[in-house]
């Protein structure tokens, strides 16, 4: 059912020239994740060039970084999230998305969180914050990482936690206590505990209901 609502949107999305992008990109890149099973809206910033040439979010270096980060958090990104990012068109030169590029996808956005209807939402990195959150210099992403905060998008409110970027990650390397990287990690893994884990300890509870 989601499927077949979601594929409407995505015509709309291959047919949208509702700003400069389309016109420059590649392919538009709609989402990765089923629909069906995710929990997890995860959004991200715009696509890059490898999301630009493969029509898919996060499969570059740092689609890669963020892969290495999922697994340890035991996130499966095939089943547990939708990952989608603020515009579906990629920026010429890797370029922040402009604002009203990103008010001209956002209704795609909006439909395709209110089809998936997840029990949370991942900002992932400035650029998604800055989307659903007023931040300013006070309220950066350092200081609201990690905080489960409430947005509302169509007049829904979800839960939502803010991580860093992976690509912020692939220029700060430290695993050291505090570091980006560590930051990441726990994030991730507190994600997986509140919203993932339960079936699983359902599971270690009644072994035998593993099996069904
Ligand atoms: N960075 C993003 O924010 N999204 C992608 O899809 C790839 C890189």
């Amino acid at each position: 059912m989601k499927k077949e609502c979601l594929e409407i949107v995505r015509e709309k999305c291959e047919n949208c020239k509702a700003c400069a992008l389309a016109a420059s990109r590649t392919k538009m890149v709609f989402a990765d994740g089923n629909p069906e099973t995710a929990r997890i809206v995860l959004i991200g910033e715009a696509p890059g060039e490898i999301e630009d040439e493969c029509g898919k979010p996060f499969v570059g270096r740092a689609g890669q970084l963020l892969d290495e980060f999922l697994a340890d958090a035991g996130i499966s990104r095939e089943n547990d999230l939708y990952i989608i990012n603020t515009v579906k068109c990629r920026p010429p030169e890797n370029r922040v998305p402009e604002e009203t590029e990103q008010a001209a996808c956002r209704k795609f956005l909006d439909a395709q969180i209110d089809i998936i209807k997840p029990d949370a939402i991942i900002l992932c990195g400035a650029t998604a914050l800055k989307t659903f959150v007023e931040t300013d210099r006070k309220r950066t992403i350092s200081k609201l990482r990690g905080q489960w905060l409430t947005i509302t998008v169509d007049g829904v409110e979800y839960p939502a936690m803010t991580i860093f970027h992976p690509s912020y990650l692939l220029r700060n390397r430290s695993m050291e206590e505090g570091s980006p990287r560590r930051l990441m990690q726990q994030d991730l893994r507190e994600i997986k505990n509140k919203f993932l884990a339960e079936k699983n300890n359902i599971f270690a509870a009644q072994p035998e209901l593993a099996a069904v």
